[in-house]
């Protein structure tokens, strides 16, 4: 199979991730036969220092033409103490996401086995989690009407949603939910807010289009209380832009790294894959970055975009071992040795090549 991907490294560790995830692209698609044609192209504060906009036109070219994309992160200190900034790198992200309608992210939580006690949380409150969030991603808050009046004094910004942005949203969450464990949980603060009043009624009058999900109905509060609590109990969550973006955050803390946990964005264009985590700027260059989260959404890519489930196993089987085995980054390993990002990337590769080799020896 031909796969054109578009890859957009971003700021930060942005590019050492990404460039890691390439790596075990090539790998697995030179293992199955299939033919990868990368196009980079620049976002963030790369974009804005090389073409002042955070996400140049001919990005979104590249991004249009593309089957999928594959980014980094964005994000740059230089703008993050100067609130008068004209032009920030986020802007790009929320443009990129408006423009290619990515109005779902998916983010699911996980326990990795060889892993479990490096999460703050007990063993046993989070053990055999396996949950999804799915955010909504280009409504609500973030796009919002806002602004200033009283010469500046008062700050306002709103968030609005549309029935039919709330339906294409919980139609994802239920459809993904019919393919799980069947259960919903729409998540939202609709003891005081009309947006959330809104989301509620919407989601009421499809569950009798999915009569076998059990749907509930939960606080964003208590939901935060909750996630922590008992992890388990969920399966898929549906949420609104600024409650999804807090939610996840506190659930990647469940899996004990936010370097591991990779994330899908979908819409109405190409699909969006990328690592949870930031551009952690402290770590830019130093190659010690942990690369598995931006691995991973690259096993998501090969699943959600093109159905290439096998390839997407054999990626995260490759992850797996390398976490049992403790071929992991800094950030991981504890007292025992830290290996490189890059040195990382190689033994993945290395590893899928590897596997051919072992099957055949096996048969
Ligand atoms: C995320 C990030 C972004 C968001 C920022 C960088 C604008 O936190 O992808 O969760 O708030 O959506
Ligand atoms: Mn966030």
């Amino acid at each position: 199979m031909e796969l054109n991907i578009a890859l957009l490294p971003g700021d930060g560790i942005g590019p050492e991730v990404v460039g890691q995830a390439v790596k075990v692209v090539d790998a697995v698609a030179e293992k199955f036969g299939h033919k990868i044609n990368w196009t980079s192209a620049l976002t963030g504060a790369a974009a804005i220092d090389a073409v002042g906009d955070p996400y140049p036109d001919a990005t979104h070219e590249v991004c249009l033409a593309a089957d999928a994309v594959l980014f980094g992160a964005i994000g740059h200190p230089r703008y993050d103490n100067d609130p008068k900034a004209p032009v920030r790198p986020e802007q790009g992200l929320l443009k990129m996401r408006k423009k290619l309608g990515l109005f779902a992210n998916v983010r699911p939580t996980f326990t990795f086995p060889s892993l479990i006690d490096n999460s703050p949380l007990k063993r046993e409150r989070i053990e055999g989690t396996d949950l999804i969030i799915l955010r909504e991603l280009t409504g609500g808050i973030y796009f919002g009407e806002r602004g200033r009046k009283d010469n500046g004094d008062t700050a306002f910004d709103t968030c609005t949603y549309t029935r039919a942005e709330v339906q294409r949203l919980a139609k994802l969450g239920f459809e993904m939910a019919m393919n799980r464990r069947k259960k919903l949980c729409c998540v939202d603060k609709a003891n005081v807010l009309e947006s959330s009043r809104l989301w509620r009624e919407t989601v009421q009058d499809m569950e009798k289009d999915f009569p076998e999900v059990e749907v509930s109905y939960e606080f964003v509060d208590a939901v935060a209380m909750r996630l922590v609590q008992w992890p388990s109990s969920y399966d898929v969550i549906i949420t609104e832009n600024l409650f999804g973006d807090i939610l996840t955050d506190e659930a990647s803390v469940i899996s004990g790294s936010m370097g591991l946990m990779p994330s899908a964005s979908i819409g109405l264009h190409t699909s969006l894959f990328e690592p949870i985590h930031g551009s952690y700027p402290q770590a830019a260059g130093k190659d010690i970055a942990n690369p598995l989260a931006t691995v991973l959404s690259a096993a998501m890519l090969f699943e959600d975009a093109f159905g290439l489930k096998e390839e997407a196993a054999l990626i995260r089987s490759v992850v797996d071992k390398s976490l049992a085995e403790g071929v992991v980054t800094e950030d991981l390993a504890g007292k025992n040795k830290a290996y490189k990002t890059s040195e990382v990337g190689d033994w993945l590769a290395a590893q899928i090549g590897l596997r051919e080799t072992a099957e055949t020896s096996v048969q």
